[in-house]
């Protein structure tokens, strides 16, 4: 018999809100950490038993500014919880957010879905009694409706609501983003969309995902965030068209970089102009080496991939991934040219690894093709990056590793800028004794300043 639900126990739900996160990813920990921040008791699973043990040590797995001392502040006032104890969490908890990771098949370009899978099948062993579940991996479009399945298939008095809540953390900002959000979309069931919570029918567990939910993220609607509540395909359909419209847009001004080099265009002045139009906005419109990362890259792959499925080829996503692919082969082509046209047994510093400032997360970074194409050229690379150097070291390979910019910029013929950690905005080139090429793919330096130094400078989408 299905659990029976109380009006008594609704109101101690809303008023002791407890959640589970399953996966301590970094969309888990982050959010996890956060949802303790705002007042309720979380506990983190994960299968990790090594990271479980860090993290209740106090060891923070991922480089995210400003997490490390909210994590501390949380667990000392016993909100936070790491664990590899499912079935504890879930006992103490009605809602469960299922944090896993869904990296893309590599041969298919499809998320792969077996960790969620596995979520839902251990879950299913747990239900005695009602749970909100809430996906917040991102997954593809069905997912949510096909877990649903999968749990009443696997237990049929399992008494639940599912939710889509799909995140918009940036890493680097992942906790500021969390704690202030542009807008939070929460997807759920079609009836469930349409129903109040109806207190003459208690056993209903449809309106009671969408009351837990409103009570979760109450400290932001009570700030005017827009909360969109949708059904659970959109949910997951604005997840990857939002990223996905990110990254044709940084396409977009790339490619209109290599035409202002042509034409003797300001990119800058293009991307303020084109931001200043409301209908555009600025946002997302800054050149450089080509968008990577955990997400872009995967989520325009995984749309395409969908669209395909469904006989709507999604044209435009496409050729941003592709012009971004391409994009890596001219930062190549630029910098060698840069270096009068081969760096054959030259000696290049390179620095930033990480795919953007403010993450040691290397994943699709432009930094890490351009280096093994410069080193395809000929030339003698020395890399050097304030964080994600000890990840970086396992995927490259004949590499002099600098331990800091002062020992990277000794005595090479050039320089490359692949990522805009604030402390690469702030060289003096002046200092050197040989005057390096300097090829800034980030425009973190005045190229007329530049010149007045006598500086040989190289940046992208305007005069140099
Ligand atoms: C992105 C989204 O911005 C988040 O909203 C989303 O939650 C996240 O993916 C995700 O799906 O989990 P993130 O991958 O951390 O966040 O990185 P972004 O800051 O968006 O940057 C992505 C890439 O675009 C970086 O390589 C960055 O250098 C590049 N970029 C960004 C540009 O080249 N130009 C820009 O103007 C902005």
């Amino acid at each position: 018999m299905k659990a029976e639900m109380t009006m008594a126990k609704i109101q101690k739900i809303e008023s002791e809100i407890k959640i589970t996160v399953i996966g301590t990813g970094y969309v888990g920990l982050v959010s996890g950490t956060c949802l303790s921040e705002l007042g309720y008791t979380v506990y983190c699973i994960d299968k990790d038993e090594e990271k479980i043990r860090k993290l209740q040590s106090g060891y923070i797995p991922i480089y995210e500014p400003g997490l490390e001392e909210l994590v501390r502040r949380n667990v000392e006032n016993g909100r936070l919880n790491f664990s590899t104890d499912l079935a504890s969490a879930v006992s103490d908890t009605t809602v469960i957010f299922i944090t896993v990771g869904t990296p893309n098949a590599p041969d298919t370009g499809r998320p792969n879905l077996s960790y969620m899978q596995s979520a839902i099948k251990e879950l299913a062993l747990l239900m005695t009694e009602y749970k909100t579940i809430v996906i917040k991996s991102t997954v593809p479009i069905g997912t949510a409706r096909e877990m649903k399945a999968l749990m009443a298939n696997l237990n049929l008095q399992a008494n639940f609501g599912i939710v889509s809540n799909p995140e918009f953390l940036r890493e680097g900002h992942a906790v500021y983003d969390f704690m202030n959000p542009d807008r939070i979309i929460l997807g759920f069931e079609d009836d469930v969309l349409k129903s109040n919570l109806d207190i003459n029918n208690l056993n209903d567990p449809k309106s009671h995902s969408k009351t837990i939910m409103e009570q979760i993220y109450a400290p932001f609607s009570t700030k005017n965030v827009p909360i969109l509540n949708t059904n659970l395909e959109s949910a997951e359909v604005i997840k990857y068209t939002a990223n996905s419209f990110l990254a044709v847009k940084i396409a977009f001004i790339n490619e209109v970089a290599n035409l202002c080099e042509k034409v003797d265009g300001n990119i800058e002045t293009i991307a303020t102009a084109l931001g200043l139009d409301p209908r555009i906005g600025p946002a997302y419109l800054k050149v450089g080496p080509g968008f990577g990362g955990s997400c872009f890259p995967k989520d325009i792959q995984a749309l395409v991939a969908l669209g395909n499925d469904y006989q709507v080829p999604q044209t435009i996503v496409e050729a941003a991934m592709h012009s971004n692919e391409t994009r890596k082969l001219q930062m190549i082509d630029k910098i060698i040219s840069a270096c009068r046209g081969t760096v054959d047994k030259k000696k290049i510093a390179v620095l930033g690894l990480s795919f953007k400032a403010n993450t040691d997360d290397i994943r699709d970074s432009p930094a890490i093709p351009i280096i093994k194409g410069l080193q395809a050229a000929g030339a003698d690379i020395v890399a050097y990056d304030p964080v994600s150097m000890s990840v970086a070291k396992l995927f490259l390979a004949h590499i002099e590793w600098a331990k800091d910019i002062e020992m990277a910029l000794k005595g090479v013929y050039a320089v490359v800028i692949a990522t805009e950690w604030p402390e690469f905005s702030r060289l003096d080139f002046d200092l050197l004794a040989a005057k390096p090429v300097i090829i800034d793919l980030r425009n973190l330096y005045e190229p007329d300043k530049m010149l007045k130094k006598g500086i040989n400078y190289h940046c992208i989408g305007k005069k140099s």
